[in-house]
């Protein structure tokens, strides 16, 4: 079967299938093993499972040609594969980066990273002169999220690609919130893919995974040694929920995303919501660029409450929607950046980028959207008290 022919919801179904030698098993068997006998001193296609292993395997090569990848590895979070990332830079390197982005990129970058001599600069990716400013000699690798977590701003990727490859730096798009079914970052111009399969892969809050896809084959060899180096590689069991998990991603996000538009609408129209910040609405900056870029608006939605103290009010008032951090899972999980997954921005970069006490980060689930907008409504209602 030619696989990169296929659509990308059959070759997502299809991940693992046929890996079953012995007997056929359509689901890929978990290979709980470490290690693996050889006759003499011949060497079979596994040896050991920090290397390489038959469960996991398959999910890396299925990964790869879901994205149009050369190769992909697996890692135990998606913060062991941004690592990995980092780890393909030296002393001396700099990084340029979305400003408003995951929380513990940032915190890797400062509290780790910094100790070992690498630059970064953190830049609003949407303007190009600005992003183009920040580039240095040293630069070896830009870094984007589009859309950002929290505030789904949108970045032109192909652009970004485009200035990447004049100044010929790497470009890496986490692609966490969005997944190749909706943005294929490598198409766009992309050297490599980071994920926190974590979220909309695995897709029911039950797995912590990560994944760094690259566009190109020494590279890929390049990250599957580092992977094998540094030894925070997806342990079988876990490379198997996801491998579980992304047979249905393509019906959860058209589900998922269905219900954030309908939601987003509603929040829209709501007397104590101030703001909402999704790229499926008209009204919002990155809208058209988003819809040029992508296949669908995904299902993240930020909101700012009028009442900027409230939200903790808002959250204890759900009945149906977690307060949890995390996302892209079956539930409808509610986060406040603020004091959660930005928390480590120091509070007057999260003050500049528009990361107040009153914005709220709603990852939208499987339930009936009926039922998520009466829960919202509901809570909503309750702050005029
Ligand atoms: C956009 C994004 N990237 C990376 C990560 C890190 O992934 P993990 O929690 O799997 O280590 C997260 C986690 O929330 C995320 O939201």
């Amino acid at each position: 079967m030619k696989r990169n022919r296929l659509h990308p919801e059959s070759i997502a179904v299809h991940i693992g299938v046929g890996q079953d030698p012995l007997y056929g098993a359509v689901s890929t068997p978990i290979y709980q093993t470490v290690t693996y006998q050889h006759p003499g001193q011949e060497l079979g296609r596994y040896d050991y499972s920090r290397t390489e292993n038959p469960t996991r395997t398959p999910l890396a090569e299925g990964l790869a040609a879901l994205e149009g990848g050369a190769g992909a590895s697996l890692f135990s979070s998606g913060m062991a594969a941004i690592v990995a990332l980092f780890h393909l830079l030296k002393q001396g390197d700099h990084v340029v980066l979305t400003e408003d982005l995951y929380g513990g990129t940032y915190r890797v970058l400062v509290d780790v990273f910094d100790h070992f001599g690498l630059e970064y600069t953190f830049v609003d990716t949407r303007d190009l002169t600005v992003l183009e400013a920040a580039i240095r000699p040293q630069t070896r690798l830009i870094f984007l999220e589009s859309p950002s977590n929290p505030l789904l701003m949108v970045t032109d990727i192909r652009a970004v690609s485009r200035l990447a490859r004049q100044h010929n730096i790497w470009l890496a798009v986490d692609n966490t919130f969005m997944t190749a079914l909706r943005q294929r970052p490598i198409d766009l111009g992309a050297d490599f893919v980071v994920y926190s399969a974590t979220k909309y892969l695995a897709g029911h809050n039950d797995v912590l995974a990560g994944a760094l896809v690259s566009q190109d084959p020494d590279l890929a060899v390049r990250v599957a040694a580092l992977a094998n180096t540094t030894g925070g590689v997806l342990a079988p069991f876990d490379a198997w929920l996801v491998m579980r998990g992304i047979k249905t991603l393509a019906v959860r996000l058209d589900r998922q995303e269905a219900n954030a538009q309908a939601i987003a609408a509603f929040l829209a129209e709501h007397p104590a919501v101030e703001r909402v910040f999704y790229p499926g609405l008209a009204g919002h900056a990155g809208h058209a660029l988003h819809r040029d870029q992508t296949t669908g608006p995904g299902a993240m939605v930020s909101f700012q409450l009028k009442d900027r103290d409230r939200h903790a009010d808002m959250m204890n008032a759900l009945h149906l929607v977690l307060p949890a951090v995390s996302l892209g899972g079956t539930e409808s999980l509610i986060t406040h950046p603020f004091t959660e997954t930005h928390r480590e921005f120091p509070e007057e970069i999260r003050l500049t980028l528009g990361i107040h006490p009153g914005l709220m980060r709603l990852s939208v689930g499987l339930e009936n959207v009926d039922d998520l907008i009466d829960d919202l409504g509901q809570a909503l209602d309750s702050l005029k008290g």
